[in-house]
Formats: structure tokens, C-alpha cells, sequence
């Protein structure tokens, strides 16, 4: 790749940004300074901008804490997106959220430069489980679970089995292994009890970190990622 082309991937600057700062000889690349915007560069090149070592990753895979009040977008022209809610780095990365968690839902939302990945965990065939806690408006029974487990019939679907915890009178956990538009909130709402606020606690083999306050990320390590490409049924070299 162009040594430019990877330093503005890196977010160091724009295009021609980047060319003003390989002009001030900011750059070194394997130890000699470079100041040619078209310079090859391998992807295990040691580069050093203003003597600090990049990290040139150009695949990474996050999770965050999504806070309500963020979009599930890569932009939007009016309101706030999990994108805003990160290092700019990560955008310039093309940095995608995998599937889509509603504005005022809270909880663990998986992001990756990887489309291929993106793409085959929301794939509905996949049938990736997302395990999901819902506070109710109304008290959970019996037969809300039992209506759970044979499928709740929407206007427009039957959905898939689903498994509901009833943890406390209004607190759920559903697990469901697919991922339609407001699923979570219409299959509750078809039982009459509306979803008052809905937090994901998993998505396929992962958790959210504990950790990680309302608005936190962090990337994810080689364990969590191999397990995550094993469940897109894609190899991880
Ligand atoms: N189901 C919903 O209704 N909303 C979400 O954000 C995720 C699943």
C-alpha cells in the first residue's frame, strides 16, 4: 500500500494532510525518513511519525458499550452515532457496527473493519444468539415464556423459538437467535407487555465486558476474535 494511502487510513490526517507531513519529514519507515507520498509499504513496516511508533493495524474488532441515545449508524447528518462515540481512528479504518441495536437500547454492540464478518454474523440463516435483559411494563408469566418458546406470531413473521428467563416480575432475559427489525420489543409487545428499556448482554460467543461503562469500548483479543470468525463460519488466519 501507498505510505499515504495508510497514513490517512490511520486517521493521521487527510490526503493531503498526510502529504504536508511527509514534506516536513515527520515520517520514518523501516528507520530512514521518507517524504514520498507514493512509497510502497509492506504491512509490517515500522513507521514513526514524529519519532512515536504507529500501530498500522488496519483489521479491528471492537466491542462497545453502546449508551441510549446513539444511532446504530456509520453516520448521520443530524444525530450522534456509535461512531461519534469512538477514536476517530475507527472511521477512518471503515470501522462498521455488526446489525443494528435501537437508539434507547443500551449494551453490547460489536464493531469491525471486516464486511465479510459484518455481513455473515447478521446473515438470517446464521442464526447467531443475542441474549438480551428487558425491563417489562407489566408483570412476566408462565405463559408469556411458554408463548416465547413456541414462537410468537407477528404481523408479518412467526418468530423463531425464543428463550425467556423471568428473572424478576419485570425483568426478562430473552435469548433469540435472530435479529428483525424491533424484534425484541414487538415480541413483548405482543404479549402485552411493553419493553420500558432493553440492554444486550451478548452477541453470539460474546459478552460485554463488565467493565466497559455505558459509552466504553475496547478491542477485542485474538481468542475473543477467533471465536467470533468461528461463529461466521469464516476462517481467521
Ligand atoms: N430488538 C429490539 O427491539 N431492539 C433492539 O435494539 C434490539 C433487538
Amino acid at each position: 500500500m501507498r505510505l499515504d494511502k495508510l497514513l490517512t487510513h490511520l486517521g493521521i490526517a487527510s490526503r493531503s494532510g498526510v502529504r504536508d507531513v511527509l514534506k516536513a519529514g515527520r515520517v520514518r519507515v523501516n528507520g530512514e525518513a521518507v517524504k514520498n507520498p507514493a512509497f510502497p509499504v509492506a504491512e509490517d513496516a515500522d513507521i514513526l511519525l514524529d519519532g512515536k511508533r504507529l500501530d498500522t493495524r488496519l483489521t479491528r474488532h471492537l466491542m462497545l458499550h453502546k449508551p441510549a441515545g446513539v444511532l446504530t449508524a456509520k453516520e448521520d447528518n443530524r444525530q450522534q452515532t456509535v461512531m461519534d462515540v469512538l477514536p476517530p481512528l475507527y472511521t477512518s479504518l471503515g470501522c462498521m457496527p455488526v446489525g443494528r441495536l435501537d437508539k434507547d437500547t443500551t449494551g453490547l454492540l460489536i464493531l469491525t473493519t471486516d464486511g465479510e464478518l459484518a455481513h455473515r454474523l447478521i446473515a438470517p440463516e446464521r442464526h447467531v444468539d443475542k441474549i438480551y435483559l428487558a425491563t417489562v411494563d407489566g408483570t412476566l408469566e408462565e405463559k408469556d415464556r411458554d408463548a416465547f418458546a413456541t414462537g410468537i406470531p407477528l404481523k408479518d413473521f412467526t418468530c423463531l423459538p425464543a428463550k425467556l428467563d423471568i428473572l424478576s416480575p419485570n425483568l426478562g432475559r430473552v435469548t433469540v437467535r435472530e435479529g428483525k427489525y424491533h424484534q425484541i420489543k414487538r415480541m413483548f409487545g405482543a404479549v402485552g407487555k411493553p419493553v420500558l428499556a432493553l440492554h444486550r448482554q451478548s452477541f453470539g460467543p460474546l459478552a460485554l465486558d463488565e467493565a466497559l461503562a455505558p459509552g466504553d469500548f475496547r478491542e477485542l483479543t485474538e481468542n475473543e476474535i477467533a471465536a467470533l470468525y468461528a461463529a461466521a463460519g469464516l476462517q481467521h488466519e
